[in-house]
């Protein structure tokens, strides 16, 4: 696999996400803004460590004893994207089943709570009750084998 861009998004833009500050009011703040959110080259796994057509979770700051970063990484034959682990609609992860991102088919990420599906390449929901959101795109690369952030 080439090491070719993942992300249609320019390495300095910054994504914006909702964070939940109580259970009636939400933010909306860059998930670079989040404590622990992968600053650029951050290694996020092994590329080998993700079949094609599956996804993994990755989770950074977790032994920190705060509010860890919840993200995952889907990969297709040519390339790889990364988001943030919470469903528009809820704001809750999508896996309930560990590392399940991919619908069977392996066309869309699929929240497994109430099925929406959503586009690999950018995170659109195309089916759901988030319909016409998207989910907070983080950007990877792949490097020496690796899987970084942008
Ligand atoms: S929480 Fe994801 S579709 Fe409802």
């Amino acid at each position: 696999m080439n090491a070719a861009p993942c992300s249609p998004f320019a390495q300095d833009q910054k994504t914006p996400s909702q964070i939940r500050l109580s259970p009636n009011r939400l933010a909306v703040v860059s998930f670079r803004d989040q404590e622990f959110a992968p600053t650029p080259g951050t290694k996020l796994c092994r590329l080998e460590d993700i079949p094609i057509g599956r996804g993994k979770e990755i989770v950074l700051g977790e032994s920190s004893g705060r509010w860890p970063f919840r993200m995952f990484v889907v990969r297709s034959e040519e390339s790889v994207w990364g988001y943030a682990n919470a469903c528009p609609h809820l704001h809750i992860p999508l896996d309930l089943s560990p590392d399940r991102f991919v619908s069977a088919d392996g066309a869309f990420i699929q929240c497994a709570n109430h099925g929406a599906l959503f586009q690999l390449d950018d995170g659109y929901c195309v089916s759901g009750p988030c319909g016409g959101e998207s989910l907070t795109q983080i950007p990877v690369d792949v490097k020496d084998g690796a899987i970084v952030a942008k």
